[in-house]
């Protein structure tokens, strides 16, 4: 499908109209900071055709990094009144503001793509180099402070750090969530924005606030929260995108001359195991675990793909996904829905539980193509295009209808259009 040429334009439109000077905001109004894989996805949209403003967007985003090598997953770069929750209910004094929790690690990949397809090499390189430090400290930290038994997955402590924010996979994790009766009273900004039956619920919002009077009070010691938390679980966005980020660290680690190959490779052995061990077999599926039950999480969503852009599956287990996947085709006009439309917890317009979102389709298609299965990797880029031709460069989208949903003129969807649109094959 040729990309038009008008929405190329649009795209570009988006990505200078959200541009706050040095960073990208999502939306106005919804998402007025910096998020930290949605900076990693404009990234490679700014690449397409303004290569020095692409790479500042990453040196912004690590602006917000904290000494221990967290990367958080906002910076709140300026004071903002239309979002909540904003620095003062996270209680981080730190310059610039930030979260308290990380986000899908997708840095350290997009840089090697990054410089992989620059035009201008010199200043990639200078660039990569630079960066290369800061994306080590930030994965030692997912190590050190959230793995620090080796046991190949990452615990994470808040549904927001999967990125997947309401998935029905953190359903009953969170419900062990107790509500805090002393709960400071709070006014939702999100619903102000966007239909609330395309945003998370009430009951879900009051646990996910509860989790940060959790970390305050724990001073945001990690160790004791991996014992303390009351939700944690394994994520196989946070695994899959770590483990592809580590794979692509060590290529940098080669290719720029730093010497931690033995360190990366070490923690590659772990997280392969780890992932694989998430593998179903009468699903056909990889299925997200309950780290304080032990117990698989049985609901199919689209980050079950996401081990083939990892690259941890088998070929055999790569062909079950592929036949899985055919299978919610049958049931979906476009691919990929963020949970199985079989599931009973499908719920086709809201949020993470149903719609199509463009950044999750652009790794899961990467993953079939790298396993050797083009035809879908196509579809499921045809689909995105498709999707944002008929409905614009919307947050997210209705897998029956097309429908554009949550907010509109969206950097992330617009970026991916960019990026893949301008690839002649599947892929980058
Ligand atoms: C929502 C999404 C998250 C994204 C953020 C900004 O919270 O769930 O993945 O990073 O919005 O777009």
């Amino acid at each position: 499908m040729p990309v038009q040429e008008s929405l190329t334009e649009e795209a570009r439109r988006i990505l200078r109209a959200n541009d706050r000077g040095g960073f990208t905001i999502p939306t106005a109004g919804l998402y007025p900071f910096q998020w930290l894989w949605d900076a990693g996805f404009t990234a490679l949209g700014w690449m397409q055709f303004d290569e020095g403003r692409a790479w500042q967007e990453l040196e912004t985003l690590f602006l917000g990094q904290w000494p221990n090598g967290m990367l958080p997953h906002i910076v709140f770069h300026r004071p903002e009144p239309t979002y909540f929750p904003g620095p003062e209910r996270w209680g981080v004094t730190r310059t610039p503001p930030t979260s308290a929790i990380t986000q899908p690690p997708v840095v350290a990949t997009f840089v090697r793509w990054m410089l992989e397809q620059a035009q201008n090499q010199a200043q990639a390189e200078a660039k990569a180099r630079s960066l290369y430090p800061k994306m080590l400290a930030y994965h030692r930290w997912f190590k050190r402070e959230r793995d620090p038994e080796n046991t190949g997955l990452i615990t994470v402590l808040h549904p927001w750090e999967t990125g997947a924010d309401n998935s029905p996979a953190w359903d009953e994790a969170l419900a062990r969530v107790e509500v805090d009766p002393a709960l400071p009273p709070y006014i939702r900004r999100d619903t102000a924005h966007v239909d609330p039956t395309q945003r998370p619920h009430q009951s879900e919002y009051d646990r996910f606030l509860t989790l940060l009077e959790v970390y305050k009070r724990a001073g945001f010691d990690q160790l004791r929260l991996l014992r303390e938390c009351p939700f944690r679980v394994a994520s196989l966005l946070i695994d899959c995108v770590l483990h592809r980020a580590n794979r692509d660290l060590l290529w940098l680690s080669r290719r720029l001359g730093f010497a931690d190959e033995a360190e990366i490779e070490g923690w590659l052995e772990a997280s392969q195991r780890g992932i694989e061990s998430l593998w179903d077999e009468e699903a056909g599926l990889y299925f997200n675990r309950d780290l304080r039950s032990g117990a698989a999480i049985r609901v199919g969503v689209s980050a079950s793909f996401l081990p083939l852009y990892a690259g941890t599956s088998s070929p055999q287990r790569a062909l079950r996904l592929l036949r899985t996947l055919e299978g919610w085709a049958r049931q979906v006009r476009y691919l990929v829905p963020s949970t199985d439309p079989y599931s009973p917890r499908f719920e086709p317009q809201r949020y993470w539980r149903g719609p199509v979102w463009a950044v999750v389709n652009y790794l899961i298609a990467l993953g079939f193509a790298d396993y050797g299965y083009p035809e879908m990797a196509l579809r499921i880029r045809q689909d995105t295009l498709k999707l944002c031709e008929m409905t614009g460069f919307s947050e997210y989208f209705h897998p029956l209808t097309g429908q554009g949903l949550g907010g509109g003129t969206f950097s992330w969807t617009a970026a991916i259009y960019l990026a893949w649109g301008q690839a002649e094959g599947p892929l980058r």
